[in-house]
C-alpha cells in the first residue's frame, strides 16, 4: 500500500494491491477526483484524467477563458453555490448571509496507520504497517476557514475510509449548515443502486434501483439510524452480480440522522454524498473550534457483492468493534422478553433459567421490568434501581442465583429514555428532549432525555455504573425503543438548537465509551426496538445487536440476508422463539427456528420448560452443534448462495480459514408437491480438498461441490404417509461438510 504525491503534475494516488484512488489539484486550488476502482499502475502523470470541454450554458471560473466550469468537474468536497450546481459536500453560512466557499488546497500530510477521531467510533489500526493517511489540507481564504479531508487506505482490501474537519480559522463566526463525510464523483452513472430499507420488524430488505439523471437517497431524520433505512448503499454494475463484477459499498459509521445520496447530472456523472443529515443541522463554529464528521468507508469489489460484504465482514469485525468480546465466540444466551414479557417474578425467572441450564445456555438475560415502578410500558424508565417487589435482594440477588446455577448474568437497560411516571422525571422535567410552547410526543409513553447534556449522561451513568460495580453482570442488552420528536434542548442557545441531534449521539457514544472503559468485560447487544440502530457506529461500542424484533424464522430470513451484506455474521442478535410466532403467528418448525438463528448470535427467546421433552432434547443438540460450530458460523467467511428477495429458496454458508470445514444453511420457505431436481453451488472450498457431509457421510472433492454443486433435491413428497422431515412449509437443512483428504 502506498499513498503517491506527484509535485509535478499535483496528483495523488492512493493504492494497494486491489483499488486506486486518484485526485488532483485543480487549476483553482480545489481538488478535483479523477479515478476510483480497480488498481492500475503508478506513474507520474494522471492529469489527462482532469477533462474539460467548452459547453453553452456552463459557467467559468476564470474571467476570459473557457475551461474550469465546476459544474463539469468530477470534485473531492463540492460546493454549491459557484459553478458548481449539484448538492454540495459542504455549506458554511457567513455572518454576511452568503453561504459559498472556496476551499484552495495548502498542503498535505501523509502518515503511517490511522488518526483518531476524537469522540466518534471509526476504524483504526492496531499496528501503523496496516494502512496510511493521506491528510489534506485546504483553505478558504476569505473566511479562513480551513478543511481537512483523512483518507485511510488499508494495506489489504479494497477499503478507503474517509472523513472531513473543518476549523474556523477565521475571526467571524460561522455556522456550518452541511457537512458530509464522503463526496464521490463517478464518471458514468450504469449502476444498480441497492439500500437496504423496511420497517420496525421488517428491518433492511434489499430493494434495488437502476441509477438515473436526478436523485435516488435514503436517510435518517429521526434521531437514530432507523429501522427505515440503513447507512449503508451499494453501486453496482447491472452485470455484477454475488460472486463477480464490480461493486462498491459505502458506509456511515454513524447512528444518528444521515443521507446516503446518489445524483446523476446532465452529463452522467454520478456524485455520492454520505454523511451526517444537512436538513436541521447547523453546527455553531465560533473562531479557533472544529467540527469533526463521522467516518465513511467505501469497498471495492470486483468479485460481486459477497466480495465486497466480505471486506466489511472482516473490517468491521477486526478493526471497527473494539475490546473483550472482539474476537471470542458469543456466548449461547437465553432471554425472557418474550417468555414473560412484564409479567415475572423472581421465582419464574429462575425457573426458566434452570431449564435453560439444563440444556446448555450460558448467559442468562433478564429483559424489560426489573427496576422502579416498572410493570407496564407506562412507568419507570429512567429508575435504574431494582424493584424489591419482584427482586428481594436486587440485581446483585438474582445474579447471584443465575450464577449459582452455572450461567452468567445478563441485563436490559433503555439508558436514553424517561417515563413521566418515574422519580427522575419528577425530580428533572427539564432533561427531556422538547421545544418550549411546544407539545411533546410520547412514543410508548416514554420521552427522550437530553443526551447532549454531560449532567444527564452523568447522572445515568452514575446508576448504571453502581448496579454493575455491585452486582455480577456479565452483559448488558441496550434498548432504544422510539425516534426523537420536537428535538431542542433546554440547556442550549437558540443558535445552537441545530447541534443537539449530533450532540445527543455523541451523549450516546460517551456514555458508551465510559462504561466500556469502566466494564470491559461486559458484552454489550445494542437494541433499538429491535434493528432501529443496527449500524457500525454502535458496533464500535457493542460487538452485537438484536436484528429485528420480529423474532419468526422466515422473516429472519430476509431480515438477516439483508444485513449481511453490510454487517458480520458476530454482530447478527438471532435466537429461536416460541411458536406460533408472537409477532406474525407463524408455525415453523423449531429446526428450522435455529438452523436459521445459527447464522448470527445464537440463543432462546422462550421459557424452554413450555417445550415437550422431546422439544428440549432437541434444544439440547441445537445448542450442542452450536457450541461446536460458532467460531466457524460467527467469524468464517459468509457466503449468500440463494436470495429469500429473490424466490422461495434461501441457502447461506460459512467457511473456516483453512477451508476445512463449511456449514451450508438451505431454507424452503413454501414446499410444493412433485419437485423438480435441484442442486446449489457452494462457494469458498477448496478444490483439491474432499469434503464428507456429516450425517450421510457422503464424500465430495471441493471443485464438485462448487462446480457441480450439492444436491438438495428432496424425496417425493406428496405421496409419503409421514413427514420424515425435509416436507412441509419452512423446511430447513444444514449441511456440515468437513475435509477428510
Ligand atoms: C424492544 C426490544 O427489541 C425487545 O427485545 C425488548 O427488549 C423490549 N424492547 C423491551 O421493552
Amino acid at each position: 500500500m502506498s499513498i503517491v504525491f506527484n509535485e509535478g503534475t499535483k496528483t495523488f494516488h492512493l493504492f494497494n494491491r486491489e483499488i486506486s484512488y486518484l485526485m488532483m489539484v485543480l487549476p483553482n486550488g480545489q481538488m478535483g477526483q479523477l479515478y476510483f476502482g480497480k488498481r492500475v499502475h503508478d506513474r507520474e502523470d494522471f492529469s489527462y484524467l482532469y477533462e474539460t470541454l467548452p459547453r453553452p450554458m456552463a459557467a467559468y471560473v476564470f474571467e476570459g477563458e473557457y475551461s474550469l466550469s465546476l459544474e463539469h468537474v468530477k470534485q473531492e468536497y463540492g460546493v454549491y453555490g459557484t459553478s458548481d450546481f449539484r448538492r454540495p459536500a459542504v455549506e458554511i453560512l457567513q455572518q454576511n448571509g452568503s453561504r459559498l466557499c472556496d476551499f484552495r488546497y495548502k498542503g498535505h500530510e501523509i502518515m503511517g496507520g490511522k488518526p483518531k477521531l476524537s469522540g466518534l467510533p471509526a476504524t483504526y489500526t492496531e499496528k501503523e504497517e496496516e494502512a496510511e493517511t493521506l491528510i489534506l489540507t485546504l483553505e478558504d481564504p476569505l473566511t479562513g476557514a480551513v478543511l481537512q479531508l483523512l483518507y485511510t487506505i488499508f494495506a489489504k482490501g479494497g477499503i478507503l475510509a474517509r472523513s472531513a474537519k473543518i476549523m474556523n480559522g477565521g475571526t467571524e463566526t460561522l455556522h456550518l449548515t452541511t457537512a458530509m463525510s464522503l463526496c464521490m464523483d463517478l464518471p458514468d452513472y450504469d449502476y444498480e443502486w441497492l439500500q437496504f430499507s423496511g420497517a420496525w420488524a421488517r428491518e433492511r430488505h434489499l430493494k434495488v434501483r437502476k441509477l438515473e439523471q436526478g436523485i435516488l437517497a435514503v436517510d435518517s431524520r429521526r434521531g437514530h439510524s432507523s429501522h427505515e433505512h440503513n447507512p449503508f448503499i451499494v453501486l453496482k454494475r447491472p452485470w455484477a452480480n454475488e460472486f463477480q463484477g464490480e461493486v462498491i459499498g459505502f458506509s456511515l459509521i454513524y447512528s444518528g440522522n444521515f443521507l446516503a445520496q446518489a445524483e446523476v447530472d446532465t452529463h452522467d456523472t454520478t456524485r455520492v454524498l454520505m454523511g451526517i443529515h444537512p436538513m436541521g443541522f447547523d453546527w455553531k463554529l465560533e473562531k479557533g473550534e472544529s467540527f469533526q464528521t463521522p467516518e465513511a468507508v467505501m469497498v471495492y469489489s470486483e468479485r460481486g457483492l459477497n466480495g465486497m460484504s466480505q471486506t466489511f465482514h472482516k473490517l468491521y469485525r477486526k478493526r471497527l468493534a473494539r475490546g473483550y468480546w472482539r474476537d471470542k465466540a458469543r456466548p449461547i444466551l437465553n432471554n425472557n422478553w418474550e417468555a414473560t414479557y412484564f409479567d415475572f417474578t423472581e421465582e419464574r425467572l429462575v425457573e426458566i433459567a434452570g431449564k435453560a441450564k439444563e440444556c446448555g445456555v450460558e448467559l442468562f438475560v433478564l429483559d424489560d421490568g426489573w427496576f422502579g415502578e416498572r410493570s407496564s410500558d407506562r412507568a419507570g424508565l429512567g429508575d435504574w434501581v431494582a424493584n424489591p417487589k419482584r427482586l428481594s435482594r436486587g440485581i446483585t440477588g438474582i445474579a447471584e442465583r443465575i450464577e449459582e446455577l452455572g450461567m452468567k448474568f445478563g441485563l436490559w437497560f433503555e439508558p436514553e429514555m424517561v417515563n413521566k411516571d418515574s422519580d427522575l422525571y419528577r425530580k428533572h422535567p427539564d432533561w427531556i428532549l422538547s421545544t418550549p410552547g411546544r407539545n411533546v410526543s410520547h412514543g410508548r409513553n416514554q420521552y427522550v432525555l437530553d443526551f447532549s447534556r454531560k449532567e444527564v449522561v452523568d447522572c445515568i451513568y452514575g446508576m448504571m455504573e453502581k448496579i454493575l460495580s455491585e452486582a455480577k453482570v456479565s452483559y448488558i442488552k441496550w434498548d432504544m425503543n422510539r425516534s426523537i420528536t420536537e428535538c431542542y434542548s433546554a440547556a442550549l442557545p437558540p443558535e445552537r438548537q441545530g447541534e443537539v441531534f449530533h450532540r445527543y449521539i455523541l451523549g450516546v457514544y460517551d456514555l458508551y465509551e465510559r462504561l466500556n472503559t469502566q466494564f470491559p468485560h461486559i458484552l454489550f447487544e445494542s437494541c433499538a426496538s429491535g434493528g432501529g440502530r443496527f449500524d457500525p457506529g454502535i458496533l464500535y461500542y457493542a460487538p452485537q445487536g438484536w436484528a429485528s424484533d420480529d423474532s419468526d424464522a422466515v422473516e429472519r430470513l430476509e431480515i438477516q440476508y439483508g444485513t449481511s451484506f453490510c454487517y458480520p455474521i458476530s454482530s447478527i442478535g438471532s435466537h429461536v422463539s416460541a411458536a406460533p410466532n408472537h409477532q406474525v403467528f407463524r408455525n415453523t418448525p423449531l429446526n428450522t427456528r435455529a438452523n436459521v438463528a445459527y447464522f448470527g448470535t445464537f440463543g432462546y427467546e422462550l421459557d424452554l420448560n413450555k417445550l415437550t421433552e422431546d422439544e428440549q432434547e432437541m434444544v439440547k443438540s441445537q445448542i450442542a452443534f452450536m457450541k461446536e460450530y460458532r467460531e466457524l458460523l460467527q467469524f468464517g467467511t459468509f457466503y449468500r448462495l440463494a436470495s429469500p428477495f429473490e424466490g422461495n429458496i434461501t441457502c447461506w454458508m460459512a467457511v473456516n480459514e483453512e477451508q476445512t470445514e463449511a456449514v451450508v444453511g438451505w431454507y424452503r420457505t413454501l414446499c410444493h408437491v412433485n419437485m423438480p431436481y435441484t442442486r446449489i453451488r457452494l462457494h469458498g472450498l477448496n478444490p483439491d480438498l474432499c469434503y464428507e457431509e456429516s450425517g450421510t457421510g457422503k464424500t465430495y472433492y471441493g471443485d464438485e461441490l462448487m462446480n457441480i454443486g450439492l444436491v438438495t433435491t428432496d424425496g417425493m413428497s406428496g405421496q409419503a404417509e409421514e413427514n420424515t422431515g425435509d416436507y412441509g412449509d419452512f423446511g430447513s437443512r444444514i449441511y456440515v461438510l468437513k475435509a477428510v483428504r
